[in-house]
């Protein structure tokens, strides 16, 4: 369920229209509605009642400050990759004993600056970066908190680009040699294991992959246990899938995914810490756009809109799917589209042959889903300046990031003095 509905025939956000923010923004502009970011954490959280917990807001997939305060607000933890992310979460306000850091490339700079700045634990993915973080602890005279994150070799049943939980993946340490790896971590100075960390992938439609993950961290941890080591945490990645398209069948509920995590992990006195991203922020976004022309081709009929591949690269990247809406509901989708944007490729393609409500130059579409990946990912590709953001709140909105001036966006470039 998300907060954008039509009203009397006009697609508000909360309580405003779309077309008001977009006359005073311009097109293309990304909104977010506060109510449905603020629902789908109290989803997460509530699926882990009775279980100590922390639901880490997955910060890759919307990264603006103001969203993320929204979250930490709540209470919300922040899974970072990257110290960009790790000071943009702090920015919001977020404690650092709420902030993980995942990721398998944590340069010795970003290792340093998150636990001179405070952090929950480190997510770690391979040997020489345990060494790493040992060492760098030790120089600074901290210990540093970590969980070694597993891969438990199961098929997440996603798109290739987005599954990470396959031996072949790059991530993670092979589950099969997890007691040795915890071993070298145990015996290093500036450690102190406290968990085990999996993710397995994301848009999963599908709780069984996580049910034969979380059971093999399950025994892995009795085994870990055994053998001395302290496994207070289990962070079990993000991944939940979210109802791309109103007419199918939707993924399974947080509280279907709750339940599967008590039944599997349940009996482990263990606290549970998760990393959704898209559930939390995908269904809280719309990027809003104008139609420029409607071209009709040889045998296609094109729907040429103002925005492009660089603000929403999904469907160029991964095929991905986003229902496509008029801001006016009027008539019945009676014709069909292409609907693509002005860069120069053919890749810049957001659907083909989509029937939708016939449409004119000047009027506006939403893409629905858009709250996640969407403006994280965009690009000032044919030097189309960055797309703005706008927050919704009740009937407010705020600019929470402008849109670029041409001049700002040219004035970052700097001539060297040969020129
Ligand atoms: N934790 C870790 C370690 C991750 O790598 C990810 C996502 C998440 C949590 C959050 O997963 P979520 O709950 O959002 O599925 N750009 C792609 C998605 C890439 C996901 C990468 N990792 C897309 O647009 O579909």
């Amino acid at each position: 369920m998300d907060h954008f509905n039509y009203r009397d025939g006009v697609l508000f956000a909360e309580d405003v229209s779309v077309a008001d923010i977009a006359r005073a923004v311009g097109t293309p502009v990304y909104i977010y509605s506060t109510a449905t970011l603020k629902r789908h954490f109290q989803l997460f959280d509530d699926a882990l009642a009775g279980m100590p917990h922390l639901v880490c807001f997955a910060v890759k997939a919307n990264s603006n400050v103001a969203v993320l305060k929204t979250l930490g607000d709540l209470g919300a933890g922040m899974d970072v990759v990257s110290v960009g992310e790790y000071l943009r979460a702090k920015a919001a306000g977020v404690p650092g004993e709420r902030i993980v850091f995942s990721g398998i490339g944590k340069t010795r700079e970003e290792i340093r600056t998150t636990l001179l700045g405070g952090i929950r634990q480190f997510n770690v993915e391979s040997e020489p970066e345990l060494q790493a973080i040992s060492d760098i602890a030790s120089e600074l005279g901290l210990i540093a908190p970590v969980a070694v994150r597993v891969n438990p070799d199961v098929d997440a049943h996603t798109h290739a680009k987005i599954a990470t939980g396959k031996s072949e993946n790059k991530f993670g340490i092979p589950i099969s040699r997890a007691q040795a790896v915890y071993a070298f971590a145990a015996s290093l100075p500036g450690i102190q294991v406290v968990g085990i960390d999996v993710h397995i992938g994301s848009q999963l439609t599908d709780l069984a992959p996580f049910r034969a993950a979380y059971q093999k961290v399950a025994e892995l941890t009795e085994v870990l246990r055994a053998e001395g080591h302290t496994i207070s945490r289990l962070d079990l990645g993000g991944g939940l899938g979210i109802p791309y398209r109103r007419d199918n069948s939707a993924p399974p509920l947080p509280s279907e995914y709750g339940a599967m995590v008590r039944e599997t992990l349940g009996h482990l006195d263990v606290e549970i810490e998760i990393e959704p991203g898209r559930l939390i922020a995908g269904n809280a976004g719309l990027l809003v756009s104008r139609v420029i022309y409607v071209k009709e081709g040889e045998d296609r009929r094109f729907l040429i809109v103002d925005a492009a591949m660089n603000d929403l690269i999904r469907p160029a990247m991964y095929e991905a799917h986003h229902d496509i809406i008029p801001v006016d509901e009027s008539l019945a989708p009676s014709t069909v589209y292409d609907v693509v944007g002005p860069v120069c490729e053919t890749g810049d393609t957001f659907a083909r042959g989509r029937a939708m409500a016939p449409l004119n130059a000047g009027e506006l579409v939403a893409f629905r889903s858009a709250g996640a990946y969407g403006a994280v990912m965009a690009s000032e590709y044919n030097s189309r300046p960055l797309v703005p953001e706008v927050l919704v709140n009740g009937d407010q909105f705020a600019v929470i990031r402008p849109r670029p001036s041409y001049e700002e966006m040219i004035a970052r470039d700097t001539i060297p003095a040969w020129l």
